[in-house]
């Protein structure tokens, strides 16, 4: 594993920066390659990653894992994370102040693994990240805002009950993928919402 990210690792399994520090089992660091051209970035852990701290490993987890398959992506290639990396109870929402005080350690993953794109899952990470709301109005864009570019869908865990919403996670993973190939490809690409502007 790169060096740097292993620091951060380290930094997250030890932080007690904020409450959610009290009331977890294992914090839970981002996990993949360092190398890959997505990060995919999700809410918070439940309660699997909780007891195990891994990301995405529960019941949501294996749909993210699913929809990769289905575009011919394994997991190990990619790199997910969340945006606060402890389980707050219950599986509330992460408040605005936990968001706030986790989000050097994304950020610190983004500059490391410098990723061509962002794959938002949900609405937590797409207000987060973005100040954005409605993920299921605005899924399958792709938005550039301060030289990166990310792209929208929605939160795997959404999907659980809900089948056609597979259809459209699977859908909205294999688009990222094509684009991906043609970002490798210095294709120009369409943003469909440019926060430059
Ligand atoms: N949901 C998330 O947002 N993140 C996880 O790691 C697991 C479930
Ligand atoms: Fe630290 Fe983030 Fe966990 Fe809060 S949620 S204790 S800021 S790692």
């Amino acid at each position: 594993m790169n060096q740097k990210l292993q620091s951060i690792k380290q930094n997250v399994i030890e932080c007690i920066k904020c409450d959610l520090c009290k009331t977890r089992t294992n914090s839970v660091p981002g996990k993949g390659n360092f190398k890959s051209s997505v990060i995919f970035v999700g809410e918070a852990p439940g309660k699997n990653e909780d007891k195990n701290g891994e990301p995405f490993i529960g019941v949501a987890g294996k749909k993210l894992s699913a929809a990769l398959e289905s575009a011919g992506v394994s997991r190990e290639d990619v790199y997910i994370t969340n945006i606060v990396k402890c389980r707050p109870p219950k599986n509330r929402i992460p408040t605005s102040t936990e968001r706030e005080t986790c989000q050097d350690y994304l950020k610190q993953e983004i500059s490391i693994i410098k990723p061509k794109i962002i794959c938002i899952l949900g609405n937590t990470a797409f207000n987060s990240l973005l100040g954005g709301s409605e993920i299921t109005k605005f899924r399958g864009k792709i938005v550039l805002k301060d030289n990166q570019l990310y792209f929208l869908t929605v939160h795997p865990a959404a999907t659980i009950y809900n089948q056609e919403l597979i259809k459209v996670l699977n859908k909205d993973i294999l688009k990222l993928f094509d684009l991906i190939t043609e970002l490798k490809n210095n294709k120009e690409i369409q943003i469909d919402i440019d926060y430059t502007t």
